[in-house]
């Protein structure tokens, strides 16, 4: 074979699917909160450009089997962007995109001398989402502090609200990460949506405390209102009866107890139907208050009665009656389900080295657009040529970016 005939190994294209075919991702984050907004927008058909630092690469791929969720359908660039060279490098790889995320703490990237205004100078119409724990700017000291789930958690007063009494609690598995990572999808996405229609893009400081605030604000509204604290309630709800974990006689149930024929119906069933259509608990009860009249006793007899129970009985008779109720599943009950199989949330799919890995399906389901995973999570620096030849580099640039440490190929 002369070399006019040796086969150049072929580009990895990403195939058209899903809703957000056509756009184009780049990111530069280590671990859950910012990767897995990238992951989501792969999922659904994205071009994701994940850049990694050319030393060891994500933190993530210290992980065994997660970061083959986190990172399917993805290609990866090994790239410093703080030299003179990587800044060019970077900015020509979002003169074509349409979403740029960076984490960091603070605002890194200005300190770097990549601001805004220098990436919109190459693409105006570039959404540019910056994730930090504590936002780009206000108090400097906070600003630049590093942050994780559990210290966004701790600063929010997420964490306030979660635990027992005497102990709070962080919400697993890394809630304050996968909660930013779903703002960060629909604020770029909105932000995209904007840069079609007026040819500007914006730029989306997305603090995960302030993630934290915004889906723990159900009862700072009673605090900053009326200055109410509820206890940490546990296992319980904070302020309504027959809400909650209760243990039964084979594991555990959560229920949730709320509306007038349900609250009949559970009053009789744990023998205490003489108290409903009394002045306590008139028969248009649609609350069982915790501060009301027999909540004790209400609470007593419903731990006593789920005590005489099975899980999956009591969930059934339950639900037959009205009351959402589910047996709390320990995962061998969850990938044993039925329903499950029948909605495929559970797959299979290969690792680079052809293996099996099994993980959860893409969701939602899209019925006109659906997701596909279509790669796996590649290894460090394994698309750095085509990435860069997309870009417009030629070999031989590629090859001097690569000898002098601006890139790293795999
Ligand atoms: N190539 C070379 N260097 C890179 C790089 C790349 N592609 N990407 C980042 N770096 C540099 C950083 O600028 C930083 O340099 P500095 O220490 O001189 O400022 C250094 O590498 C470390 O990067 P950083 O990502 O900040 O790591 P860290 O271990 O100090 O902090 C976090 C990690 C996650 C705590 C921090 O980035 C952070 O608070 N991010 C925002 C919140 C967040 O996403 N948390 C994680 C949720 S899962």
């Amino acid at each position: 074979m002369n070399s006019a005939e040796k086969k150049q190994p072929a580009m990895t294209t990403v195939p058209a699917f899903g809703p957000l075919q056509g756009v184009k991702v780049v990111y530069s984050a280590v671990e859950i909160a910012a990767p897995s907004a990238a992951a989501i927008m792969a999922e659904w058909g994205a071009d994701v450009v994940w850049i990694e630092n050319t030393r060891t690469g994500d933190s993530m791929r210290d992980t065994t089997h997660i970061k083959e969720l986190e990172r399917r359908n993805q290609r990866s660039i090994a790239l410093n962007p703080f030299t003179d060279e990587g800044r060019e490098v970077l900015l020509s790889l979002i003169a074509d995109a349409d979403i740029f995320i960076e984490s960091s703490k603070g605002p890194t990237y200005v300190r770097r001398g990549i601001t805004d205004e220098l990436l919109w100078e190459r693409n105006p119409k570039l959404v540019i989402v910056h994730v930090s724990g504590f936002g780009q700017y206000g108090v400097p000291e906070r600003v630049n502090r590093a942050a994780y789930d559990l210290t966004v958690q701790a600063y929010s007063g997420y964490m306030a609200q979660n635990g027992t009494p005497e102990q709070p609690m962080a919400a697993v598995p890394y809630v304050g990460d996968y909660f930013t990572s779903l703002m960060v999808v629909s604020s770029a996405l909105a932000a995209l949506n904007r840069a079609k229609a007026t040819g500007e893009g914006d730029s989306v400081d997305v603090a995960m405390y302030e993630v934290m605030l915004r889906v723990g604000a159900y009862y700072l509204m009673d605090y900053l209102n009326d200055g109410t604290v509820y206890p940490r309630p546990g296992a319980r709800h904070p302020n309504l009866c027959g809400i909650g974990e209760y243990r039964t006689s084979d594991g555990f149930i959560g229920l949730c107890v709320y509306g007038v024929k349900q609250n009949k119906y559970l009053l009789e069933r744990i023998g205490l139907g003489h108290l409903w259509g009394t002045e306590e608990y008139p028969d248009d009860t649609s609350a069982l208050w915790l501060d009301g009249p027999q909540a004790e006793l209400i609470e007593a007899k419903l731990d006593e009665f789920c005590l005489t129970q099975k899980a999956l009985e009591l969930e059934k008779e339950f639900s037959g009656v009205g009351i959402a109720a589910n047996a709390v599943l320990e995962f061998d009950q969850l990938v044993a389900e039925e329903h499950l199989a029948q909605r495929e949330a559970l797959v299979e799919w290969e690792r680079q080295d052809g293996s099996p890995v099994k993980g959860v399906g893409i969701f939602p389901k899209f019925v006109r657009n659906p997701g596909q995973i279509w790669r796996p999570m590649p290894d460090l620096g394994q698309d750095t040529d085509d990435v860069l030849a997309e870009a417009g580099y030629t070999p031989d640039q590629i090859a001097q970016l690569a000898d002098n440490g601006t890139v790293r190929r795999s």
